[in-house]
């Protein structure tokens, strides 16, 4: 039976559905789009899914994020008494799924806590109060009673290192969380429509799991071992019952190709509780942006020092981020391993977090250049909590670090075009305009030429914005954004200044006359005019994003003048 409880009607709401034998699963529908965090570019809003199973005892599966709070507890209270839940299964700790454990065990402080060992020292940070606690390892049981007999399944890294996933041998559900998720939020409970989840489904995946690709492998190992699995039951998304396998095929296939990438940075890290994480997710976004495989390492879990010798010396650049005291004779030894398995020619990126007076990243960074290794970027101390700004920052130096280590093909790709062909197209010619953007405390600009009108109604145009631009997470569907047109004979200094090179999260405004669109973009003073623009749709173009755009309102500064064209002599180039 599905029972469907809409409790609101707003953007939040929450949905109760039976989801096999004394299996409730408690949806908490996000409608609203979290614009910010980059793998949620498709904007189809979320999910955040929690899990009530029944036997003799009983157990919950997750929780959801603190902006259910009144919404969660008022379902849950509806289905059952919090005292009455024997054990709290928590699959990973991040916040969208642990937001409510302290207030679950204030109201019902018997509970226990199951999760993995690292999962449970983030919460000790998170819950500050004891509570009962077991730590499971890889094919730990835990038996409610009445059938349900949860086998667990270590996951990590998918996508936080703490994960687990959690197999209920009577209903044959698998619970896991982040993996085979999406950020789509509909009615939907489960998978039926596979057409219309499967952008949402890859996207996540890419954003995700992809920079894990052998940490899905190993999960997907485990997970056969399981035999059969009938649903499996995700903390984002609909649940996944009609294409289990279709999809769980699809999991394995991208990461079979992306474990054997051509070039691969890879990203050492000690992983505390709080925004690591989301850092290194953010350089990992950075670096995927110019094609470049990335794989995420946290040294603080238990890492294989032969694995990681053989990661650190195939990989063409190397990052490493560390928190002030990372002081684990564990740890230590696998930095050790990375520095002593690092070689020349490789590109090197640090960073640190909360670093205080004593910075043990310097010394660090000079092994790496006394090794022979290249810095990319200058290193990123991050002393405050990071804001957007230092998100993007973040991206910006993974780019900085994918396109040098891609450098040579990318030379190579340009040089490639047969001579007759180069000069054709190089007759296909442009305006000059500056793009601007502006989203929270962030804003990015680029000079563009490859802009063109593309409808009358509605009023529309398409720019090619090349994938790994700083610009480029600022145009995804929905944002808003300035084409500001030069000027012909008065476009110099405007062109001259937004080609510069920027350092990562440089501010691309220094020293120019603007003021504020409508949307918040900056509109550039000395532009001959400029129009408001709605990203509406992006095609897949290769190394480009063809980013189709309404335009909605706009202005002429200077009637007579005339726009700048850019004329070239070959296409293999702007
Ligand atoms: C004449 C000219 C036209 C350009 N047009 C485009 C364009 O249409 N799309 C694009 O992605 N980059 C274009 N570029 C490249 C970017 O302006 C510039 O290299 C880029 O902003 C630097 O990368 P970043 O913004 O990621 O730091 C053009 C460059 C020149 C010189």
């Amino acid at each position: 039976m599905v029972a469907l409880t809409e409790k609101t009607e707003k953007r939040l709401t929450i949905q109760t559905v039976e989801i096999a034998q004394e299996t409730t699963a408690i949806r908490s529908l996000d409608w609203d789009r979290d614009r910010f965090d980059i793998e949620f570019g498709l904007q189809n809003g979320t999910t955040y899914n929690s899990f009530l199973i029944r036997g003799e005892q009983t157990a919950l599966v997750d929780t959801s994020h603190e902006k259910f709070r009144q919404l969660y507890f008022d379902t849950l209270t509806g289905l059952i008494k919090p005292t009455e839940i024997d054990y709290l299964i928590i699959s990973h700790t991040e916040p969208d799924h642990s937001g409510l454990v302290k207030d679950l065990l204030q109201m019902a402080p018997e509970i226990t806590v199951v999760g993995s060992k690292v999962a449970i020292q983030f919460l000790e940070d998170l819950v500050h109060q004891p509570f009962k606690r077991r730590i499971v390892k890889n094919g730990d049981r835990l038996d409610l009673g009445n059938g349900h007999e949860f086998e667990f399944v270590i996951a990590p890294n998918l996508h936080w290192p703490d994960t687990i996933f959690s197999f209920d041998h009577k209903t044959k559900i698998l619970y896991t969380c982040d993996a085979f998720g999406l950020h789509y939020c509909s009615d939907s409970t489960f998978d039926e429509d596979l057409a219309a989840i499967e952008e949402d489904f890859h996207y996540y995946y890419d954003c995700l799991m992809g920079p894990n690709a052998r940490s899905v492998l190993s999960a997907l190992k485990r997970m056969a071992e399981l035999k059969t699995i009938s649903m499996i039951a995700t903390g984002h998304g609909p649940l996944l019952s009609h294409n289990v396998e279709e999809l769980v095929g699809r999991y394995r296939t991208w990461s079979q190709t992306q474990a054997k990438p051509e070039t691969v940075v890879g990203i050492f890290y000690v992983s505390e509780y709080g925004y690591s994480d989301r850092l290194v997710q953010a350089i990992a976004n950075g670096i995927g942006k110019t094609g470049v495989a990335v794989e995420i390492v946290d040294l603080g879990s238990e890492v294989d020092l032969q694995e990681l010798r053989e990661l650190v010396s195939r990989c063409a650049g190397i990052i490493v981020g560390l928190p002030p005291a990372s002081g684990a004779a564990s740890i230590q030894s696998a930095l050790s391993t990375v520095l002593g398995s690092a070689k020349e020619k490789q590109a090197i990126g640090v960073f640190e977090t909360g670093g205080g007076d004593d910075e043990p990243i310097d010394p660090l960074v000079s092994k790496f250049r006394n090794l022979g290794l290249t810095t990319v970027f200058p290193a990123i101390r991050i002393k405050q909590t990071p804001t957007e700004n230092t998100y993007k920052l973040c991206e910006e130096a993974g780019t900085d670090l994918g396109q040098w280590v891609t450098r040579d093909r990318s030379i190579k790709a340009m040089k490639s075009l047969g001579a007759d062909l180069d000069k054709a197209l190089g007759r296909l010619s442009g305006g000059l305009y500056i793009i601007t953007a502006k989203k929270g405390d962030v804003s990015s600009a680029m000079l563009a030429s490859w802009v063109a009108q593309a409808s009358f109604k509605p009023l529309g145009f398409s720019i090619a914005v090349a994938k790994d631009r700083a610009i480029e997470s600022l145009m995804q569907v929905g944002d808003r954004f300035v084409l500001n047109v030069l000027e012909e004979g008065n476009f110099q200094p405007l062109m001259k200044h937004f080609l510069k090179r920027f350092g990562p999260g440089a501010d691309r405004f220094e020293g120019v006359r603007t003021q504020p669109a409508e949307n918040g973009a900056p509109i550039l003073n000395d532009a001959l005019a400029y129009m408001e623009c709605e990203v509406v749709s992006r095609m897949d173009c290769g190394d480009h994003w063809a980013v189709y755009s309404t335009v909605y309102a706009g202005r002429v500064s200077k009637p007579d003048a005339l726009t700048a064209v850019h004329h070239r002599k070959v296409g293999n180039h702007y």
